[in-house]
């Protein structure tokens, strides 16, 4: 069996070669089309391997696959490297205690720990939904319902990861500070359940949940605000890192609630440069910023993290995130059944 690879090209060209030609959205069902997307679309309803081939093929939505793969390569190897080369305790337990013997937990480093977990699921998720959809259409929907329970929960875990390690001590004994996760976490749960609904009515037509998205988005970074407004940012070390990470946020947000720049030319996006291939380039590169930027802070902030917010507390904003996950795969599946019983009547009709 030959591997699959860019060299030789004997053995990749033929199985490229037997990849169907792309089509125009005239020849794909309503459901599967994009607003000013006229071409580059997969045909739908072919064999799951041609669309895991069509990772090597150019279509409508290579860069969409491609920037979250290569962004979960890049986290997961920085995090290995950070994990060794910052010493124990990353994992939430070391290997040696305090006095230098036997194992500790460490519950400061478990929201970074849930951090990259979150962050590679979503990109994980975000690859498989938009390499695989085209399949069927009961693809299309459990697959985006996924990659909408993985933005959600990636989402809240930067919520919880900024909060914890990169926000202003004043401002978490604010008042603001006090409701923000709870909040964050609402928030997250609504934008998911929203897009769910959202998908199960009307496909891709209606934009609100876009706009909630984008709101849950600006509002999950918003610790990094208040630093940057109150200055006090200056006193940590990554000022620079985290304003980055708010460009590319509020700019992949406001890819992702317009359809620019496709709309103002119908057809010359299709296959490079459409706003979803750019939300996902952009955000994509803010992961990669913002662990960057987090590592940091950890190391800056773990020292007096447990004094700050207290043991308790941190575990029991832990375990809010599997919470959270919990709810919102609940939310997702009870929709998608939903939708199954919906196809069933009308199959029956
Ligand atoms: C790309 O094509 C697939 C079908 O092959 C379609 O489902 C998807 O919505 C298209 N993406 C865009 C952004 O047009």
């Amino acid at each position: 069996m030959p591997s699959l690879s860019f060299a030789p090209p004997s053995l990749c060209a033929p199985l490229l070669l037997s990849l169907p030609p792309t089509v125009t959205h005239l020849d794909v069902p309503p459901l599967f089309r994009s607003r000013f997307v006229l071409g580059g679309y997969r045909q739908v309803g072919q064999p799951w391997q041609r669309y895991l081939l069509s990772l090597l093929q150019l279509h409508n939505d290579s860069l969409t696959v491609w920037s979250p793969l290569l962004a979960a390569a890049v986290v997961s190897l920085r995090f290995l490297m950070f994990a060794v080369l910052a010493g124990g305790g990353v994992l939430g337990f070391r290997l040696q205690g305090p006095e230098g013997q036997g194992l500790s937990a460490d519950v400061s480093s478990l929201p970074l720990v849930l951090y990259v977990f979150s962050a590679l699921a979503y990109l994980g998720c975000s690859a498989a939904a938009h390499l695989l959809q085209p399949h069927s259409e009961r693809a299309h929907y459990s697959l985006f319902f996924l990659n909408n329970v993985g933005g959600a929960i990636y989402l809240y875990s930067c919520a919880l990861a900024l909060h914890l390690y990169s926000s202003d001590a004043a401002w978490t004994q604010s008042f603001l500070g006090k409701i923000f996760l709870p909040a964050a976490a609402v928030l997250s749960w609504t934008s998911c359940a929203a897009s769910c609904y959202v998908k199960v009515r009307s496909g891709w037509t209606c934009t609100f949940h876009r706009k909630l998205y984008s709101l849950t988005t600006i509002s999950s970074i918003s610790p990094i605000f208040h630093r940057l407004a109150t200055h006090s940012w200056t006193s940590s070390p990554t000022p620079s890192l985290h304003l980055l990470q708010v460009a590319l946020s509020l700019l992949s947000a406001f890819f992702f609630s317009c359809s620019s720049p496709e709309r103002l030319s119908p057809g010359s996006f299709d296959f490079l440069g459409h706003s979803r291939q750019l939300f996902h380039v952009l955000l994509s590169l803010c992961t990669v910023v913002q662990q960057e930027a987090l590592f940091r802070d950890f190391l800056w902030r773990r020292p007096a993290l447990a004094r700050l917010f207290g043991a308790e507390r941190l575990l029991l904003a832990c375990t809010s995130f599997l919470w959270l996950t919990s709810c919102c795969g609940m939310a997702a599946l009870a929709l998608r059944s939903r939708l199954q019983n919906r196809t069933s009547t009308a199959a029956e009709a």
